[in-house]
């Protein structure tokens, strides 16, 4: 999909510190974070709640800015890009799941997957053919005419990350995406982002749960704002290579 150019610097993070300024309060979100992150990486973030995991995840996904610092993202600096030029640079390389999928409801699965390109200035009759295909990417083609409500979690999931696909970014960011599904649609999501990584596309995911993060190959973990540890995973769990995804058959 976004192949190619493996092992290049994506991310770079430097002395980056974010503090939540609410009046009379201030929490300090991140402090002093140095990180980097290659092209084709499988990467998660773990981390007690509040430990900054969102935080970072928002700033790596260009919704909010650092305090100080720098995130060099594909080697240009975020913090010296007006408004324009990081809503441009979100829409062209970065894929943005949540844990509440955040579709539109009321709106087939094919025009969900084709919003992020009515922005991206892609032309009618190939939104719709590119709609189709991530929807065969996620096994859901058949349910295209549907609305999210007709299907579950796990489906509706499938559906936000095709979505997310749909400029083709080279980064995708999912900030708890199996936070609201059962244990098997857990499994299917984790495997579709293994393939997904094997496509070239570099994924980072964060989680609560060991299980969830056994199947990255790089684990980093924040307490405190604080990035406390940064393990590669010898042995990610293997995906099943002919198990078809729940949907697919209906
Ligand atoms: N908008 C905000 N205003 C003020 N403080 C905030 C804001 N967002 C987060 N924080 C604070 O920053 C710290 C890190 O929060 P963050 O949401 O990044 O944690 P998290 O690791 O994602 O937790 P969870 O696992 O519960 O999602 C917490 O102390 C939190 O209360
Ligand atoms: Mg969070």
């Amino acid at each position: 999909m976004t192949g190619g150019e493996a092992g290049r610097e994506l991310i770079r993070l430097q002395d980056l510190v974010k503090i939540y300024d609410t009046g009379s309060l201030r929490v300090l979100g991140l402090d002093r974070i140095n990180l980097r992150i290659s092209r084709g990486e499988f990467v998660a973030i773990m981390g007690h709640s509040g430990s900054g995991k969102s935080t970072l995840m928002n700033i790596l996904g260009c919704l909010d800015r650092p305090t100080l610092g720098h995130y060099y993202l594909d080697g240009t600096d975020v913090a010296e890009m007006t408004p324009d030029e990081l809503s441009a640079i979100r829409n062209r390389k970065i894929g943005f799941v949540f844990q509440s999928f955040n579709l539109i409801s009321r709106m087939t699965i094919e025009k969900n997957v084709e919003v992020p390109m009515i922005y991206g200035r892609v032309r009618p009759a190939e939104r719709k053919q590119r709609a189709r295909e991530l929807l065969e990417t996620v096994g859901l083609l058949s349910r295209m005419e549907h609305e999210p409500n007709e299907l579950s979690g796990g489906q509706r999931q499938r559906v936000a990350i095709a979505r997310a696909l749909a400029n083709r970014p080279p980064l995708l960011l999912a900030d708890e995406p199996t936070g609201n599904l059962d244990s098997q649609a857990s499994v299917e999501i984790m495997e579709l982002f293994a393939r997904l990584h094997q496509q070239g596309v570099t994924v980072v995911v964060v989680t609560h749960e060991e299980n969830i993060a056994a199947y990255t190959h790089r684990i980093i973990t924040f307490q405190d704002g604080r990035l406390i540890s940064d393990e590669i995973n010898e042995h990610p769990t293997p995906i099943s290579e002919h198990r078809g995804l729940s949907g697919r058959m209906s």
